[in-house]
Order: C-alpha cells, then sequence, then structure tokens
C-alpha cells in the first residue's frame, strides 16, 4: 500500500487494486487485476466533467464509494436523510491512515456531521481484498441511514462481463446461472431474514475470456446472513459496478449523534487462472481465516432424520446408533423430535429440554450409550423458532416478530422469535448453555425453517426497521457467545438445507447442511454450484434412501464422498449386503477425506472432479455418468495440479507416468448409464 501521492495500490500475491484522488476530489477506482512489475505502470484517476447538461461527473466516474448526492441516477452505496430533511450526502477526503494490514480512507461531509471511514484489507496469499465501511454521526441530532453497502466494486472499463451466481429454491439450492450483463442494473437479494436458498451472497464475473484453467476472474461474497442486495449495473459510459452490502430494502437505521454503524465485510478476488482457481483461492481463505477451528476435516457422522422423522427415543435411536457403529460411524446425531413436546411439527420449538414421554430419564443414557459405541453424539436445534403450542409461546408470546394488529402467518406452524430483542438473546443462551453444560454433545446442527413474515418489533427502542440488521446481530450474539463457552463443540448451519450459507454464518458455523434433497443425481448439480464458492470440508453430505434400488450404492456414496461424508438412511432396513458395502466405503473415505475436505478441488470436465492433497502426492478422482454426457463415449480424464515431473500412478489405470503425462494425455474412463468411479493418484517417485 502507497498513501503518499494520494494514490493506493492495494497488492496481494498476484494481483493490484488502485484508486486515488483524482484533481477534482473524486475518490476513482483506477485497476483491479494482474500485479504490474512498476508501480508507475498502474493508471491515474480519471478526470470528468460529466456528460453534457444531463449527467454529472459521479455519473461517469468510477467512484470508490459513491453516495447518493448531486447528479446521482445510479447505484449509490450511502444513502442518508438528514434531520433538517436534507438527502443529499458530499463526500470529500479528508485523510489516510494505514494499520497493519489495514488501510482506511477517511472521508466527510463539508456541511453535516458525517464522517464515513472506507477500510480495506488485503489477503494476500488468496488474492483477495476486504472491504467495509463505518459511518460516523460526529453531530448530536440523529440522521436516518437509508442504504450503507459495503463495496462498490468496479470492473475494468470496455469490457462485456457476464455474472455467474447461485440460484434456487428449498430442495434445489445452489443452481449455477451465467448470464449476460447488458445495460441497466440486475439484482439479486435476499428480503427473507437469512441469506436464502434462492440466491446466495457469491459472485462471478468473467469478460469471456475465462475458462476453468485460464482466463481473468473476478469473484466474492458478502459476510452477511440476513437481508442483502447485490446489483451489477452496467451503465452507459462503458463501464460495469457491482454494489454488495446490507439489502437497503425496508432498511433504516437511527444513527444518534456520537454513534457508528458498521456495516459487514465484503471480500472479492481476482484471478488470471480461471474459473477453478477463483474457487480455490476462495476454499483456502474460507478455510484457513473464515471457519472459526480452521482447517479441519470433519467426521463421518450418521443422522437419524430421514430414518426417523420425529419418532425419536431411547430405543430407535439407540438401534440406528448400534447399526452405524458397526458400520465405521464416528458421530451419532439426533435430529429433530426430541425435545418437549414435539410429536409433530406443530408443537414444541422453544422448549429445549428432553421430552418427558420420549426420554424420561433425559438424554443421557442416550449418549452414554452412544458414547460407549465409541461414537460423539450431536444434537438438533432450532433455537430461533418458537411453535404456538409451547410454553415458551404462552410465557411470552410477544417475543416473536408480528404486528400488533395483524395475525402472524404461520410457516411450517412457526414463527420467529425476535433476536433482536436482549431478553429473547438471554433466553436462548441460557437454555442452549444449560443443554450443552448438561450433557455431552460434541455436535450441533443449528436448522432454521422458514423465512420471515410481519416483520414487527413492537415497542422497538430504534426505528422498528432496524430489525433486518439487529436480527442477525442478536444471532451473531447467541451463537458466537455459545461458542466461546463450548469451544470445542462443532456447529452446523442449516436453514432447511443450505438456506443459510454465507460468509458471515462460517464464521460461527464448522459447516453447513447443504440441501434437504439428497437425491444423487440432484445432488450432483447442488454441490457443484455450492463448491464454486465453499470448500468441500464444509459440505455435509449424507447417503440417504433417496434412489436405494435405482442407483448403485458405489454411486450414492461417491457423490457423498465428494464433501463431509454422512450417513442418512435408515439403518434398520439396510440389507446385511449394503451394511458390508457402506462399510468398505466408509472405510475408504477416511483413507482419503484429508485429500477431500481439505486439498485443492478441480473440475475436470462435467461430473469429473479431483482433490489433490496441499502436498501434490495424494488425490482422488471421480467421475459420473449421469447421461448428460454420451454413455458409450469414454470419459477423457486429464488431470490437473501435478508437479510435471513427478511420477504418479493411478489406481486401474496401469503405469507409473510423470505428472505431465497424466495432465497432457490423460486416461479414459468407461462409464455406463448411472454408473461412477473413484480412483486414488498417488505419487511414486516424487
Ligand atoms: C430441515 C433440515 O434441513 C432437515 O435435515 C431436518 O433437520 C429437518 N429440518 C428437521 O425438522
Amino acid at each position: 500500500m502507497d498513501i503518499s501521492e494520494k494514490y493506493w495500490v492495494l497488492e496481494t500475491a498476484n494481483t493490484a487494486y488502485t484508486f486515488g484522488l483524482n484533481q477534482a476530489g473524486y475518490l476513482v477506482h483506477c485497476y483491479w487485476g494482474k500485479k504490474l512489475s512498476d508501480l508507475s505502470h498502474y493508471p491515474s484517476p480519471a478526470e470528468s466533467l460529466g456528460w453534457a447538461s444531463f449527467n454529472g461527473p459521479t455519473q461517469v466516474l468510477q467512484e470508490e464509494y459513491p453516495a447518493y448526492g448531486g447528479m446521482c441516477f445510479h447505484e449509490p452505496c450511502l444513502k442518508i436523510t438528514f434531520p433538517d430533511g436534507v438527502r443529499d450526502v458530499v463526500l470529500k477526503f479528508d485523510s489516510a491512515r494505514q494499520v497493519a494490514d489495514e488501510l482506511v480512507i477517511c472521508l466527510r461531509d463539508g456541511y453535516y456531521p458525517l464522517r464515513v471511514e472506507l477500510h480495506y484489507r488485503t489477503h494476500p496469499a488468496y488474492d483477495l481484498i476486504e472491504r467495509w465501511a463505518e459511518v460516523f454521526n460526529k453531530g448530536d441530532q440523529a440522521f436516518t441511514l437509508e442504504r450503507a453497502f459495503s463495496t462498490q466494486w468496479q470492473l475494468p472499463p470496455d469490457a462485456q462481463y457476464h455474472l455467474t451466481h447461485l440460484t434456487g429454491r428449498w430442495n434445489d439450492e445452489f443452481q449455477i446461472v451465467r448470464e449476460p450483463l447488458t445495460s441497466g442494473t440486475k439484482v439479486l437479494e435476499s428480503r427473507r431474514i437469512t441469506s436464502s436458498h434462492h440466491h446466495n451472497p457469491w459472485f462471478r464475473l468473467d469478460d469471456g475470456r475465462a475458462s476453468e484453467t485460464q482466463g481473468p476472474v473476478w469473484f466474492g461474497g458478502l459476510a452477511w446472513s440476513g437481508n442483502w442486495k447485490l446489483a451489477a449495473e452496467v451503465t452507459n459510459f462503458g463501464t460495469t459496478r457491482l454494489s454488495l452490502g446490507i439489502n437497503d430494502w425496508d432498511f433504516a437505521w437511527r444513527l444518534n449523534g456520537g454513534e457508528s454503524f458498521v456495516t459487514p465485510p465484503a471480500l472479492a478476488g481476482f484471478s488470471d487462472e480461471g474459473y477453478g482457481a477463483a474457487s480455490r483461492k476462495l476454499h483456502d481463505f474460507i478455510r484457513e481465516q473464515v471457519l472459526p477451528h480452521g482447517p479441519i476435516s470433519h467426521k463421518v457422522l450418521y443422522n437419524s432424520w430421514e430414518a426417523t422423522f420425529f419418532d425419536v427415543d431411547l430405543e430407535s435411536q439407540s438401534r440406528l446408533a448400534e447399526i452405524a457403529a458397526g458400520l465405521g460411524v464416528e458421530l451419532f446425531v439426533m435430529d429433530d423430535g426430541w425435545f418437549n413436546g414435539r410429536k409433530n411439527d406443530a408443537a414444541g420449538l422453544g422448549d429445549w429440554w428432553p421430552d418427558p414421554h420420549k426420554f424420561p430419564h433425559g438424554l443421557q443414557p442416550l449418549i452414554r450409550h452412544v458414547n460407549n459405541l465409541g461414537m460423539e453424539f450431536g444434537l438438533w436445534i432450532e433455537p430461533e423458532m418458537v411453535n404456538p403450542d409451547s410454553q415458551l409461546y404462552r410465557a411470552h408470546p410477544d417475543w416473536i416478530l408480528h404486528f400488533p394488529t395483524r395475525p402472524p402467518s404461520l410457516g411450517r406452524n412457526q414463527c420467529i422469535l425476535n433476536l433482536a430483542r436482549l431478553d429473547v438473546q438471554e433466553y436462548l443462551l441460557e437454555t442452549i448453555d444449560r443443554l450443552l453444560n448438561e450433557n455431552n454433545i460434541a455436535f450441533i446442527k443449528w436448522d432454521m425453517n422458514r423465512n420471515v413474515s410481519e416483520p414487527g418489533w413492537p415497542d422497538a427502542p430504534a426505528d422498528p426497521r432496524e430489525l433486518w440488521v439487529r436480527y442477525v446481530q442478536g444471532l451473531y450474539r447467541v451463537w458466537g457467545e455459545l461458542r466461546q463457552r463450548h469451544p470445542n463443540v462443532i456447529w452446523q448451519s442449516c436453514s432447511g438445507g443450505g438456506g443459510r450459507t454465507d460468509l458471515g454464518i462460517l464464521r460461527l458455523a464448522d459447516q453447513v447442511w447443504v440441501s434437504d434433497n439428497t437425491h444423487p443425481i440432484d445432488r450432483l448439480s447442488i454441490q457443484a454450484g455450492f463448491s464454486l464458492a465453499y470448500p468441500a470440508n464444509i459440505m455435509e453430505a449424507w447417503v440417504t434412501d433417496a434412489d436405494r434400488g435405482k442407483l448403485p450404492l458405489a454411486f450414492r456414496f461417491h457423490v457423498s464422498m465428494c464433501g463431509s461424508l454422512g450417513i442418512g438412511g435408515d439403518l434398520l432396513e439396510w440389507s446385511e449386503q449394503e451394511r458390508s458395502e457402506a462399510t468398505d466405503w466408509i472405510a475408504r473415505y477416511k483413507s482419503v477425506r484429508d485429500v477431500i475436505q481439505l486439498g485443492d478441488l478441480f473440475r475436470l470436465a462435467p461430473g469429473v472432479i479431483q482433490y489433490l492433497g496441499k502436498d501434490q502426492k495424494r488425490g482422488v478422482v471421480f467421475a459420473f455418468q449421469t447421461g448428460q454426457t454420451p454413455v458409450d463415449a469414454a470419459v477423457k480424464i486429464q488431470l490437473q495440479g501435478l508437479v510435471p515431473d513427478w511420477n504418479y500412478e493411478i489406481e486401474g489405470f496401469a503405469g507409473k507416468h510423470p505428472g505431465s503425462l497424466w495432465m497432457s494425455r490423460g486416461f479414459d474412463g468407461q462409464l455406463g448409464q448411472n454408473q461412477s468411479m473413484l480412483c486414488e493418484i498417488s505419487v511414486s517417485e516424487a
């Protein structure tokens, strides 16, 4: 970083991002791409007077953090109403400071006591830049924030971009869409109080030159688990800009004198080595810098949901646990149904103690049994929810999100607790803390099974529209505090599958339940989308009874082995033959799981995925024939990432050959319809 000349250069291992003050005093983005050999090669900030009489300079310039004011018709990052009703922000450069690896640019309004600090942090090893903003009210009268985005990323001008994003719905998350951006604004967002199944706060942009292995790619995401918005705007002046932040839909924040508002961080990176490298940078960053336990691999778990649904008790769970242990499962998770009054999905949420009929002696007898079988014990909870049929609701009907004049809409017979309220936060902290103190619980699956309605907060001490943000802050506080009190517990984020997967929740959750859809072929495309952004160790994937008898057990295992393997079928129904084959696959998975969960991912072709250990000595290739490619044609498998002059062996294919040959000539996989293949890569001479 260089702050001497009002021009700043943020460099990572391979990239640079620069901006500076132009002569008119605008903070203008200058460059984002491959690192150049000399600082003097980076372009200077553009100057502009505007365009005819219809567009002011800010419309034409690529500002780093545009505010709504003056002649601003494009997407701004900041919108404020001052106490006198003025809705016009004019930010001028004030100062810059550098603190360790963080650059802070301070801007201020010339008239109102408004100060904005833009924070930039580089993550050199991952070629990533992290940005967030802090908005200060330095006066004594409150003003209202109506939009406070984290960032506006400016792309190199005069190019036509394609936006890739992940879209879907419950049971069908993470579907990949790549579409051209044309004049105007493409908006992706969530208004659902979570990041949502429908769009994921992740993006990738390319200018048509990129492939899986080469070409320029810009990518990133937002670390926020509530309402968010991405606006990708193509202007009429040859520029493309992507704004990202907390959604301004129904948002307002009363910023009192002396207070500040901090936006969540946005992360973005550049790679000129194609889509694959972009994913790997993000995977490494998430594993090494975001996840609370760092880059760890996860145990093979069993989850009881699809076997017993709400019918859990000591006997049903013990029988499943005994079989699971015999297969080599390491963690037994009891899902929904165990707590007070939970006979079906219409009762019990909120009352987080064992149901006295199902577990008359509490959870301890089951946990002891599971532990004696050599497994750890995990439990499902859904803390943010309450059923009207529960002791909690009867005691505190006012704790839910609601408008007093409207009946609350139910989703799955439940209401959402208002986590913006301190008393709700305290209740959850106390109840879940007790559960964890009283029982030997190694794993918690934190679920959330509906989206918002009637987002009311009667008697709110602030603007009630602050709810959207304060809810998420409350969630982060409760979960963060529980993590601190129970640092060894592994937490899974679930929202009816992958409805809350984002860089924000991953600071609290060690892994994600990716989708309720466990049909292996559907799952392949869900996992492909997920893995564009998120690493394999957080991708929990179960082998269930979906397509049992239709698809070979090997195929079903191979799909789930591409992530963090779990089993979710009704094991009582599995034949001896199935159990024995499952035992072999689980053992096999354990022998390669570090390579899968913590190694590098390469997408070799549709349905062909390679994982390579960080030492490049061991790897695994999975190939799936789902009918997308001609069944009778051989699948050409050209490996990636090997050391060219080391000799490698590929399981099932004769010969020891240099990495260069396996990568250029490759080998042919022959797969019939619905067949799959797993082969290990191992170095024979390094
Ligand atoms: C939704 C989750 O995605 C499922 O795995 C299961 O935990 C159910 N909720 C339980 O209600």
